[in-house]
C-alpha cells in the first residue's frame, strides 16, 4: 500500500494526516499555536511556531500510523495564504510574519494603486490592491522597517516556509503565489512589469510550479527528525481554500464551496478566468493545473463565534462542563429555540475590518438592534445569522459574475454544524451537502501529492474516485425560511451603506 501526508497550515493549529491511498485516514495530529494582536488590526505569528507544529506533527502521524517510511511516496502542504516571511541570507526568519487578516498596509494599498493604476493591477493580479495580500505587507516593512527590509534576501508564504525547512528549497505554486498580489494571475506566472513598478527584487521570490508539481524531496536531516524517507517527494500543495476545493471534489465548472474556518469563503471553480471589475471577490489560480476559482471572503466567520464565545458566552464553558456536553451543543440548541432574525438582533461580523463585498479595512463589528429582551440566545444567533448573510453577499457576487454554482459543498469546521449549514441553505436558496471525508484541505494536498508522485492520473480523475458527498449530511432550503431571512438581510447590508463613513471616522480618531 502506498500512503500520502497532507499538512494544513491553519491560523490556529497545523494539522497533519496521513492517508492511504485511497484517501482513509490512517493517522492524524494537531498542534495550535497563538495569534499576536500587538495593535489594533494588526496580526502576527512565528514562522518558528509553524515550523515547530509541522515538524512535530509529521513525527507524530509517521510514528503513531507505524507504515514503512519508504511507503510516504508523497507529502503536500496546504497553508492559510498571503502571510508574509522575511528570511535573511542564512535563511533565518527576520521578524514575525504579518498574516493574512492583518489590516496594517491602507497606506501601501494606496501607494500601489497610485504606482500601478487600479485597473492595471486588476489586469494583472486581478484583484485591486489589498490590504490582506502579501504585496502591502512587504511595502509596508520597506516603508516602517528599512534594516528588516534590508536584511531580507527570501520572501516566503506561510506554507513555503514549511516546504524550505522540510526540502530545503524555496518554491511556490500558483494558487498561492496568486494571494501575493505579484502574480499575473492570467498568465500563472511572476509579472516583470508589476515588480519593476514596485521596484520589489524579483529574486526575492520563489520560483513558482503548478500545485501537483514536484518541488523537491525531504531533507536527510529532517528525515532523520521526523521518521520520514528522503525519497518521499513533495508537492507544490495549494493555499487553503484551493486545498479545500481538491479536497471537496470542486475542480469543475458548476461546483462550488463554502468553509466556516477562521475566515469564511465562497469559492467557485472556473475553467475560463473570470475577473469582478470592482474587485469585490478575489480570482486566483487554483490547484487544478490551468484552471481558475473565484472566491468571495468574509475575515471573521468561525473567528466571530470564538470570538463571542470567549468574551460574551463565557457561561456556556461551565454549563457544558456540569453537563458533561460541548458549549456548542448548547449554543446550537438555543439559536434553534431563537426565531429567525434573533429577536431583531443583527450583527455585522466585520471584526478584522472585511474583504468582500466591502473591501474596507476600518469597518468594525456591531450588534443593531440590541434591546433589554435579549439574551446570551439572541445573540448566539445573531453572530451565526450575520457570518451567513455576509457568506450570501459572496455568492451573491458571484451569480452577479455570470459563474454558475449548481452544487455547493460545506467544509471547515463550521460544515460540522447542522444548524449552520441548514442556516446556508435556507439564506442560498440552494441545496448545501458535506463530504465523507472531512480533512479538506489535508486530503486536498495528499491527493496533489499523489499525482505529483504518479498515484493518480490527475486531480479530477482522483476527486471522482476517491470524494463522496454524505447523504446523511444533506441540508435542503426551507422556502419560507430564506424569505424571512431576505427581509434580515436587507437590514444587513443597509447598514454597512450607513456606517460606512463612521468607520473612517473612527478609524481616523
Ligand atoms: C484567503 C484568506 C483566508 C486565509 C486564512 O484569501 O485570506 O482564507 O487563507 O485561512
Amino acid at each position: 500500500m502506498n500512503y500520502l501526508i497532507g499538512i494544513d497550515l491553519g491560523t490556529s493549529s497545523t494539522k497533519t494526516v496521513l492517508f492511504d491511498e485511497a484517501g482513509e485516514v490512517i493517522a492524524s495530529a494537531g498542534k495550535d499555536y497563538p495569534l499576536y494582536t500587538p495593535n489594533n488590526g494588526w496580526a502576527e505569528q512565528k514562522p518558528e511556531d509553524w515550523r515547530d507544529a509541522a515538524l512535530e506533527t509529521i513525527a507524530k502521524v509517521v510514528k503513531d500510523s507505524g507504515v514503512d517510511k519508504e511507503d510516504i511516496k508523497g507529502l503536500g502542504i496546504s497553508g492559510q495564504m498571503h502571510g508574509l516571511v522575511m528570511l535573511d541570507e542564512a535563511g533565518e526568519v527576520i521578524r514575525p510574519s504579518i498574516i493574512w487578516c492583518d489590516q496594517r498596509t491602507e497606506k501601501e494599498c494606496e501607494e500601489m494603486t497610485a504606482k500601478a493604476g487600479a485597473e492595471k493591477l486588476i489586469e494583472i493580479t486581478a484583484n485591486p490592491a489589498m490590504t490582506g495580500f502579501t504585496a502591502s505587507k512587504i511595502l509596508w516593512v520597506r516603508n516602517n522597517e528599512p534594516e528588516n527590509y534590508a536584511k531580507c534576501k527570501h520572501i516566503l508564504l506561510p506554507k513555503d516556509y514549511v516546504r524550505y525547512i522540510l526540502t530545503g528549497e524555496f518554491a511556490t505554486e500558483v494558487s498561492d503565489a496568486s494571494g501575493m498580489q505579484l502574480l499575473d494571475v492570467p498568465k500563472r506566472q511572476w509579472s516583470d512589469e508589476l515588480l519593476e513598478i514596485l521596484e520589489i527584487d524579483k529574486n526575492l521570490l520563489a520560483k513558482v510550479y503548478e500545485s501537483p508539481e514536484v518541488t523537491g524531496t525531504i531533507l536527510p536531516e529532517i528525515a532523520e527528525k521526523t521518521g520520514l524517507s528522503t525519497a518521499t517527494v513533495v508537492v507544490g500543495g495549494a493555499g487553503d481554500n484551493a486545498a479545500a476545493a481538491v479536497g471537496t471534489g470542486v475542480v469543475e465548472d458548476g461546483k462550488a464551496f463554502t468553509t466556516i474556518g477562521t475566515s469564511g469563503v465562497v469559492f467557485a471553480h472556473s475553467n475560463q478566468i473570470t475577473i469582478d471589475p470592482k474587485g469585490r471577490v478575489h480570482t486566483f489560480c487554483c490547484a487544478v493545473p490551468g484552471a481558475w476559482h473565484v472566491m468571495g471572503v468574509t475575515q471573521a466567520a468561525g473567528y466571530s463565534l470564538a470570538w463571542y464565545q470567549e468574551n460574551m458566552g463565557t457561561s456556556y464553558e461551565a454549563e457544558a462542563k456540569e453537563k458533561g456536553c460541548g458549549a456548542f451543543d448548547i449554543i446550537n440548541k438555543e439559536v434553534q429555540e431563537t426565531p429567525i432574525g434573533a429577536n431583531k438582533l443583527i450583527y455585522l461580523p466585520y471584526l478584522n475590518g472585511e474583504r468582500t463585498p466591502h473591501l474596507d479595512p476600518n469597518c468594525r463589528g456591531v450588534f443593531f438592534g440590541l434591546s433589554s429582551m435579549h439574551t446570551r440566545k439572541d445573540i448566539a444567533r445573531a453572530v451565526m445569522e450575520g457570518i451567513s448573510y455576509s457568506l450570501t453577499d459572496c455568492k451573491d457576487i458571484l451569480s452577479e459574475m455570470g459563474v454558475e454554482v449548481n452544487d455547493m459543498m460545506a467544509c471547515g469546521g463550521g460544515a460540522k454544524n447542522a444548524v449552520q449549514r441548514q442556516m446556508m441553505a435556507d439564506m442560498f436558496g440552494c441545496e448545501v451537502n458535506t463530504v465523507t471525508a472531512t480533512e479538506g484541505p489535508a486530503l486536498g494536498v495528499a491527493i496533489l501529492a499523489g499525482v505529483g508522485a504518479g498515484l493518480y492520473d490527475s486531480v479530477e480523475d482522483a476527486c471522482r474516485k476517491m470524494i463522496h458527498k454524505d447523504p446523511e449530511k444533506q441540508c435542503l432550503p426551507n422556502a419560507e425560511a430564506t424569505k424571512e431571512y431576505d427581509k434580515y438581510h436587507k437590514i444587513y447590508k443597509n447598514l454597512y451603506t450607513a456606517l460606512k463613513d463612521q468607520y473612517k471616522a473612527m478609524a481616523e480618531l
